[in-house]
Formats: C-alpha cells, sequence, structure tokens
C-alpha cells in the first residue's frame, strides 16, 4: 500500500525538523543558563496583584458618598508644598528663639541648567523608576482577601530560598458539596509539584507554573493540597513570587518570598559583662588645618579611654605627623572634603560602634562612651547622638524630626523641625528623633551602609540623617556631653589658620548647587522646610 502525504504536510515535517535543530542549537547549556533579573519578571507579578486590586476597588463606585474633611485633608495627596510661616505683625525679639518660624527653600531645581531641566526631571524618574523596581517586591504591594471564598491559603509568611523547594502550608478548599472538585495555582518565578499522591485525586501540571487538582472527594483533594511544594527556578537573591490559587468562581493571590538568607556581620568584643570600650568602640574624626585642637582632643580622649582606637582622616595640603598609640592616621588628597573624610574614617573602623566627634571637641567626665554603648546594647536603635557644650555653659543636642511628604512627578517635599518623636523606655535622658548633633555612636555597619556622600565637601551635617531616613533608628541622649572648644571669637582675634579654615568650611563657592542637586537629584527633592 503507497501512501503519497500531501505537499503540506511535508512542508511542516520539514519546518519541525528545522525547529528541532535550531532549538538544540540554541537551547541554553544546563547550568550556564542567562537569566533575565530585568524588571519585567517581577513586573508580571505586579500587574497580577494591580489588576486584583482595580476588580476590588471599584466595586461599589456607584454608591455616594460624603468626605469628612477634617480626616481627608490629613490623607496624603499627589503634590505637595513647602511653606514658610508668615512674618508676625510685630517682630519681637528672640521670636525666632522661642517660636521658631518654619522657613522653606524650593529652589533646588535651579543647581541645574534651566535648558536641560526637562532633560535632567526625565533622568531623575528613569533612576527612581530602576530604584523601585530594584527594592519592591510583590510582597510589598497590597493584597487583599477577599470574603467569602472557600480557598484557604497562607497570606504571607511563606520563604523558599532561591532555586530551592518548599511545601506551601495551609492550602485547602471549604466548598459546599458538588459532584467534583478543582483547584488550580499558577505561579512566574516557579513551578510546582506534590511531595505525594492521594488516591482518587488526579494531578496535571507537575513541574509546571501552573498546577490543577481535581477530586469528587473533597478531603481527599485537602488532603493532597497538604503535599504540594513550590521550587524558585528564577533565581534572584531577593523578591517574590506572586501564586494565584483558584477554583471555580474564586480566586486568590499569595506571595511567596524567594530570597537567601541575610549573611549577618557580627562583631566579638570580648566576654566580659562590663562594657569593654576598647573591644566596643572607635572613635572617628576628620581634621583640616587644626592640628593643635586635635592634639588638644586625643589628650582628653587619653585622659578617659587610654587604648580606644582613633581613627583621623586628614585632607590637610602640608600634612603633619600625628603621633601616639592606637592612633590610625589617614592622609587624604588635599581639601578632599568634609563628607568624604567622614566616609573614610568610618570606613576603616572594625569595631561594633564608632563615635563621631568633631577636632574641636574635648572630653570630660560627663563624656561616659559606656552610656551610650548602654542604649544601643539594651534597645533598637542604630545611632544615638549626645550633646555639645559651648564655652559658654549652652548645651545642645540639635534633635529634629524629618518628615517626606509624596510630590508626585515633580519630587518629594522634605519637613524638618525642631523636636523629637517620644521618649525611649528605661532611659530617661533619652528620645527618639530623625537627626542629632555632631557627636554621636552608631552601629559600624548601618552607618557604613547609608555612608556619608562625599560629594558634599563642605558644611553638611543633616544630609547624612536625611539619606538614612528610613533605614536609621535614631535616639539621642542629653546626659552624655562633650565640650566644644571655643568658637564664638571676634574676627581680629582669630589666627591666620583659623581664617583659613572659616574660608574652607563655610564660603566655597559652588557648595550651595552641589547640595541643591543633590537634593533634587539623588533625594528626588524639589522643596523642604525647616525651622
Ligand atoms: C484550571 O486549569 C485548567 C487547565 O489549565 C483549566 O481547564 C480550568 O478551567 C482551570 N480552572 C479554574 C477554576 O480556573
Ligand atoms: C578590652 O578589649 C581590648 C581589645 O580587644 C583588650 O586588649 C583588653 O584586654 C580588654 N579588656 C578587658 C578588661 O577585657
Amino acid at each position: 500500500m503507497r501512501c503519497f502525504l500531501p505537499k503540506k504536510i511535508w512542508i511542516f515535517i520539514f519546518l519541525s525538523v528545522l525547529l528541532l535543530f535550531s532549538l538544540i542549537h540554541y537551547w541554553p547549556p544546563e547550568g550556564n543558563s542567562t537569566v533575565d533579573v530585568g524588571p519585567s519578571q517581577s513586573q508580571k507579578a505586579f500587574n497580577v496583584l494591580k489588576e486584583r486590586l482595580q476588580d476590588v476597588t471599584r466595586s461599589y463606585e456607584n454608591i455616594p458618598y460624603v468626605p469628612k474633611e477634617k480626616v481627608a485633608g490629613r490623607l496624603a495627596v499627589n503634590g505637595c508644598v513647602c511653606e514658610a510661616d508668615k512674618k508676625p505683625a510685630i517682630d519681637l525679639p528672640f521670636a525666632q528663639v522661642l517660636f521658631p518660624r518654619v522657613w522653606a527653600q524650593d529652589d533646588f531645581h535651579t543647581a541645574f541648567q534651566r535648558a536641560e531641566l526637562a532633560k535632567v526631571k526625565n533622568r531623575r524618574k528613569q533612576e527612581f523608576n530602576s530604584l523601585l523596581q530594584r527594592y519592591r517586591t510583590p510582597a510589598d504591594v497590597l493584597v487583599i482577601a477577599e470574603a467569602n471564598s472557600p480557598l484557604e491559603y497562607p497570606t504571607q509568611g511563606v520563604e523558599v530560598r532561591p532555586l530551592k523547594t518548599v511545601l506551601i502550608p495551609g492550602l485547602g478548599l471549604k466548598e459546599k458539596p458538588r459532584p467534583l472538585y478543582t483547584v488550580n495555582l499558577t505561579a512566574t518565578l516557579g513551578t510546582f509539584d506534590v511531595s505525594a499522591t492521594v488516591d482518587g485525586v488526579s494531578v496535571g501540571g507537575e513541574g509546571e507554573m501552573h498546577l490543577y487538582l481535581s477530586s469528587g472527594v473533597l478531603s481527599a483533594l485537602n488532603r493532597q493540597l497538604q503535599f504540594v511544594t513550590y521550587t524558585n527556578t528564577l533565581f534572584h537573591p531577593r523578591t517574590a513570587d506572586t501564586v494565584q490559587f483558584e477554583t471555580d468562581g474564586h480566586q486568590a493571590v499569595f506571595t511567596i518570598k524567594v530570597g537567601h538568607a541575610v549573611t549577618p556581620k557580627l562583631y566579638y568584643s570580648g566576654v566580659t559583662e562590663e562594657y569593654n570600650i576598647t573591644a566596643l568602640v572607635t572613635i572617628a574624626t576628620k581634621t583640616f588645618l587644626r592640628y593643635d585642637k586635635l592634639q588638644d582632643l586625643i589628650d582628653s580622649i587619653r585622659v578617659f579611654y587610654p587604648t580606644v582606637t582613633i581613627v583621623i582622616a586628614d585632607d590637610n595640603e602640608h600634612p603633619e605627623p600625628v603621633k601616639g598609640p592606637h592612633i590610625e592616621h589617614y592622609i587624604m588628597p588635599f581639601a578632599k572634603g568634609w563628607f568624604a573624610g567622614r566616609n573614610l574614617a568610618v570606613s576603616q573602623v572594625s569595631t561594633k560602634y564608632v563615635l563621631w566627634v568633631d577636632d574641636d571637641f574635648i572630653f570630660t567626665s560627663n563624656t561616659r562612651l559606656e552610656k551610650m554603648v548602654d542604649v544601643l546594647e539594651k534597645t533598637t536603635l542604630d545611632l544615638v547622638g549626645g550633646a555639645v557644650r559651648e564655652a559658654t555653659g549652652y548645651t545642645a543636642s540639635y534633635r529634629h524630626t524629618l518628615s517626606v511628604e509624596d510630590g508626585g512627578e515633580e519630587g518629594d517635599c522634605l519637613h524638618i523641625r525642631q523636636g523629637f518623636h517620644h521618649a525611649v523606655q528605661g532611659f530617661p535622658n533619652c528620645v527618639v528623633a530623625d537627626a542629632v548633633i555632631n557627636f554621636f555612636m552608631g552601629r559600624t555597619d548601618r552607618m557604613q551602609q547609608v555612608g556619608f556622600d562625599p560629594r558634599l565637601s563642605r558644611a553638611a551635617h543633616l544630609e547624612f540623617f536625611i539619606d538614612g531616613l528610613g533605614s536609621l533608628h535614631i535616639g539621642s541622649c542629653d546626659d552624655v556631653i562633650v565640650n566644644h572648644a571655643s568658637k564664638i571669637k571676634l574676627p581680629w582675634g582669630k589666627s591666620e589658620k583659623e581664617k583659613a579654615y572659616q574660608n574652607f568650611r563655610y564660603y566655597s563657592p559652588g557648595s550651595g548647587q552641589i547640595r541643591n542637586s543633590l537634593f533634587f537629584f539623588k533625594n528626588r527633592l524639589q522643596c523642604l522646610s525647616s525651622n
């Protein structure tokens, strides 16, 4: 019997063979596959969540409502402003000290040329979006569990290591009697399987992103659901998969976190019960043109802490030796700047805590570092500020709160206010704030993570706390006091060196421009207000 295949079939076979060859040729070799770590993968998951949220929020749209102004006004809207307080009609002396008025700045954008501002904004938008894509996971997105679903599932807390497998706990179906029960599971970054089979349940899609189970016996199906496993297949060190779980007429979504365990960074500081300051703390400072003051600081430290390590970052043009035991002196390029020096000094610290001091501070018997260590050891604070006493006797701890208001496309608004959030239980002299004075002790690794932006070369301080907002937990204790070598001097009483220092630190052309450009672009702010 002869059989002639039609021409179409021949073409089909020919194309199939061709396809097979190209598949073999281009199939990525095992273990050496390239993986898309771009945003498109997690974007799929975001889209699933977004669609569901829209469905939920769209219901009941036709029912009228009356807004409650007082409460509604407190909700964030897509836009913000930085407003200065109006000048009072009568300008009393000391009014600013007694009732600090809010001032505002909204010209950050002037750091850029008017002609290129549109391009800069566009670039800022791109950078911001790619930052969001890198740091947000579907586990950060709002998920709503709808009422009356017969589906039982874990809303949060399922975690898997990259490319590893876990059992998904808590899956179940609570359905009225019916002839056939079915459930489906769909993932985007991994596959499902069952670690055991149950009689009377049919399972499809094992080893794939879509698993379906059905059975005529509800209890058998529920038993089978206890053996469902999830395997992550797309490597990512920190992300989340979105799993859709559905049965006839009902849908649920939950996330499975995918990620390596965070590698801990612990500091060994001996086994004594008492705080060993030498083992726990490094003192860091930056010096410029003030070797006499620096020596006074070192001498005063040595009275109380003879063996604690002192790290000095030095960007003098003609560096002088700073001698003594337990001193690390780092010479930097000339006039590298204030934050670059802080950054270098802090980068060299190998103890659990680092204490920041200015080079014109003086330790006294009130400078009890043990108190700061105690607060950091016994609370979740990452950083705690002290107080600085001026020669006049005036003592400041410079506590501030920071808040960022969502400003949409134009960038956000930063509001800086004097004050603090609340007291710290068990430490009557300590409060929680967002920014403190330039005398503070912090967890070394946390401070290194935030870093001091080396582009801020002159007067800068709050900028570190703005960068750390949302990641550093900050306190302030006014019973740990360091003295400030006198700053208030009449101009004709200043030495040549002091005058040069003032010029460098405070009157550098262009430094305001750099600060504004960092606020505008790096921190994505449109304005700030402060008091
Ligand atoms: C479950 O998946 C199967 C196979 O993809 C499909 O035929 C069925 O309609 C799905 N059921 C539900 C409830 O989504
Ligand atoms: C404190 O720590 C330092 C440095 O680790 C060590 O040399 C010293 O012996 C310790 N002191 C005590 C009392 O344990």
